[in-house]
């Protein structure tokens, strides 16, 4: 199938990969997907994104269908995944006095994808595009989910190019949600939670410049367009985005105890930081299912992990916590490390430097005890917890 009438003048010129069973390596895609471009014609032409360079031919041949690719006159990267740029390449050669656009940002990646010697023009935020007859303004959206990231909004027609924001992995043979049968909405849910959760805070702050706008189609950058009530989508993103830590006061506890030893500092320390006024909450690593681990670290101010060392390493119940930080909005969140050891303890300066190359803030104190927690040891912790409330609190 080729390309589709969007608005006048404005045609889907994207591919469908309906075989595709795997993205990115981190999701399934059940119903494949596709790498959606656009193209708007008013008196000049502007392509929107290209595809992924195994099906440059097929979307050279949909373009085409619409207009020559020799009257092109400008192609808008809205960032440069290999999945929407690998066939740039391919039509700057068939059309090489195309004007390529992108964010600041975006240029030293488009330069790596083309590796051609060439003008790529940086636009700035809220920037129009006057094509004669349709203005498209430049929205610029970092980390949502690149750091090159960025929207158009057509005026005439109300349409959002929203890039990979609102996108699911989905083909069908209509475009047009309301058309389609399958699960539309879980795979709308399940393309943010696996792409775009982690920048959920940027992300929150991105929606902003979508309120004012008066969005009649959501057009992605994989799968359906929204037609179709399209402001819900963006409510969606509002509601999975917003900071789930606001107005708590809250830190989670995660540990692996074998002997109950490091189990106990946790308790303790957790204890001590009740008192420094903060709520707690306790997981044991060995039993915790991964969402609500996720949902605690973003719930939390701050998390503490605990673990013992086994043959100079911690356990893989905290390193499967570890794994999960990275999946969800964590990066500048306040962290502790604490654990009871027989040998060298190494398990926790491991956790502690983990976290670090994570880009959590971690305290510089680890609270370890050598096997069963002493007296001594145990009284220390107030000690401790009021050093780190103020790490907490700062
Ligand atoms: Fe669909 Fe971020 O590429």
């Amino acid at each position: 199938m080729g390309a589709i009438k969007i608005a006048e003048n404005v045609h889907w010129v994207g591919v469908r990969d309906p075989q595709l069973r795997k993205f990115d390596i981190i999701m399934n895609t059940r119903y494949g997907t596709t790498y959606n471009a656009y193209l708007v014609r008013g008196e000049k032409t502007a392509l929107i994104d290209a595809s992924k360079a195994d099906f440059t031919g097929q979307f050279l041949d949909n373009v085409r269908e619409i207009i020559p690719l020799s009257q092109i006159d400008y192609l808008v990267v809205n960032h440069t995944e290999p999945d929407h740029s690998g066939a740039i390449t391919a039509l700057l050669e068939e059309n090489p006095r195309i004007d390529l656009l992108c964010s600041g940002a975006a240029i030293p990646f488009v330069k790596n994808v083309i590796n051609l010697e060439r003008p790529i023009r940086g636009v700035k935020d809220n920037e129009i595009l006057d094509l004669g007859g349709k203005k498209l303004r430049f929205l610029l959206t970092p980390y949502m989910h690149w750091p090159d990231t960025m929207m158009e909004f057509l005026e005439e027609d109300g349409i959002l190019f929203s890039c990979d924001g609102f996108a699911a992995h989905l083909s069908d043979d209509s475009l047009f949600t309301e058309a389609i049968e399958k699960d539309v909405d879980f795979e709308f849910h399940y393309y943010w939670d696996a792409i775009m959760r982690p920048f959920s805070n940027y992300i929150r702050k991105n929606l902003l410049k979508l309120d004012g706008l008066d969005i009649k189609i959501i057009a992605p950058s994989h799968g359906p367009v929204f037609r179709e009530n399209p402001r819900q989508y963006i409510e969606r993103y509002k509601d999975w985005t917003a900071d789930k830590s606001a107005g708590r006061n809250l830190v989670t506890v995660f540990y692996a105890s074998s002997y109950g030893n490091t189990k106990l500092l946790g308790e303790s320390i957790g204890a001590g930081l009740m008192k420094e006024g903060f709520e707690l909450s306790y997981c044991d690593a060995e039993n915790c299912e991964p969402e609500s681990v996720r949902a605690a670290i973003e719930a939390s101010r701050g998390v503490l992990l605990g673990t013992p060392t086994m043959n100079g390493d911690a356990v893989k119940p905290i390193w499967d916590i570890i794994n999960l930080f990275s999946t969800v909005s964590s990066v500048g969140k306040k962290a502790a490390v604490f654990g009871s050891f027989g040998w060298g303890g190494e398990g926790i300066k491991l956790v502690a430097d983990r976290l670090s190359g994570l880009k959590l803030k971690v305290f510089e104190e680890n609270f370890r005890a050598r096997l069963v927690p002493s007296e001594t040891e145990l009284n220390e912790i107030a000690a401790y917890c009021s050093r780190l409330a103020a790490f907490l609190n700062s």
